[in-house]
């Protein structure tokens, strides 16, 4: 466990980027710090490491005060991951990835085999190992830097703002593969971004820091998102939190409604009214698209089909929350969502206003 005791750092020149911090990190899961810039969120974490010492206040990892414990010792538990990937630019991408187990002794070609494994749990090609990190995408490096802090098998990690240089689509599938990871390994993860949603999507809890280097709420995202302590943090958050409250919540029981559909070879003479919506199936009952018509007559090989043809909204799948849900009923075109199963297959539509019937159920329970 990394346990803060009312920390606080001071710079020389009187800055104070942290104020009256204690804050406890449970051991196996994964505390986000967020906040805006300048926020004390980068000097909290390089407290953890030693990087940078307190002014005042205990700062313990495992029970242990961190300025007790020989620094070098301390980092070897700890994985470090910035912004930037930091990788050494003038090493092979495999010996990037080994770097600390060849520092702890364990000889070149053992490390390196074992670079290969944790490289490929993070979802990087073996293939990549012998490029420089120049050759990689963005996103390849953040996952070599990601891949370097576990290699050593450390039971901490430090990852400041590490998905950040990144473009948004990258950024989510790392988020995802972080997760997954988690979900493996159980490591006592603290995680720096400013991007709050970010934060609510990978944290157990989220630590919510203000100007000045001031914990405003350090809580489950479910809470945040319902329970926002103050101005600040609901102002952090965003207005729509509402919306997004529902990825909290279990969409089970939500009625299916029929939806009318044909599979793709009977387009063929389908003939619709100007208000008709008919969803379109492929062949082995995965959904294709939802069509209307102005009462002309469909046909699969002439242009009218795609005069007509709107590509489906977000599909509902049988693990996803409430604002999945949602979501699919609105970005229907016919106003109904379209519910798969496990493969994918059309099982039923589903209304905006079962969902508000769902939450307000959920409420009173
Ligand atoms: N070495 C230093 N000397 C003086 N002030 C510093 C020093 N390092 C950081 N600061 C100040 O401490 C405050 C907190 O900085 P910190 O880097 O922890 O913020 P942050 O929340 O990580 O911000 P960002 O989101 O921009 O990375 C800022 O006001 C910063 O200017
Ligand atoms: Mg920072």
């Amino acid at each position: 466990m990394i346990s803060f005791d009312h920390v606080t750092k001071r710079y020389p020149d009187g800055t104070v980027a942290v104020d009256d911090l204690t804050l406890e990190v449970p051991d196996g899961t994964l505390t986000v710090f967020v906040g805006p810039s300048g926020c004390g969120k980068t000097t909290s974490m390089r407290m953890i490491n030693r990087m940078i010492d307190p002014t005042a206040g205990t700062l313990t990892v495992d029970g242990n005060d961190v300025t007790k414990v020989d620094p070098v010792k301390l980092r070897l538990g700890i994985g470090y991951v910035i912004q930037s990937a930091g990788l050494m630019p003038h090493q092979r991408v495999v010996d990037n990835v080994a770097t600390v187990p060849v520092l702890k002794g364990e000889s070149r070609r053992t490390a390196r085999k074992a670079a290969l494994q944790v490289m490929e749990r993070v979802g990087l090609d073996p293939q990549l190992a012998n490029r420089y990190p120049a050759q990689l995408s963005g996103g390849q490096q953040q996952r070599v830097g990601v891949a370097r802090a576990l290699a050593a098998d450390p039971p901490i990690l430090l990852m400041d703002e590490p998905f950040s240089a990144v473009d948004p689509v990258v950024r989510e599938e790392l988020q995802t593969e972080i997760l997954r990871l988690q979900s493996e390994l159980h490591k006592t993860i603290v995680f720096v971004t400013h991007d709050i949603d970010e934060a609510i999507k990978i944290g157990d809890k989220v630590a919510v820091f203000g100007r000045g280097g001031v914990l405003q709420q350090y809580d489950q995202p479910a809470r945040l998102l319902s329970n926002p302590a103050n101005d600040f943090v609901a102002g952090f958050i965003g207005a729509d939190r509402g919306y997004r409250g529902l990825q909290f919540r279990h969409a089970t029981g939500l009625p299916l409604h029929d939806i009318r559909s044909v599979a793709e070879p009977e387009i063929d003479g389908l003939t619709l009214g100007p208000k008709d919506w008919v969803l379109v199936n492929k062949p082995d009952g995965t959904p294709y698209a939802w069509i209307n018509a102005d009462g002309v007559t469909l046909h699969r090989d002439g242009k009218s089909l795609y005069d007509s043809t709107i590509a489906g909204g977000s599909l509902f799948r049988p693990e996803d929350s409430l604002r999945q849900a949602l979501d699919s009923a609105l970005s229907s075109p016919s106003g109904l969502g379209v519910a798969v199963d496990d493969d994918g297959r059309v099982v039923g539509g589903i209304l905006a206003e079962d969902v508000l019937a769902a939450l307000k159920k959920q409420r009173q329970q």
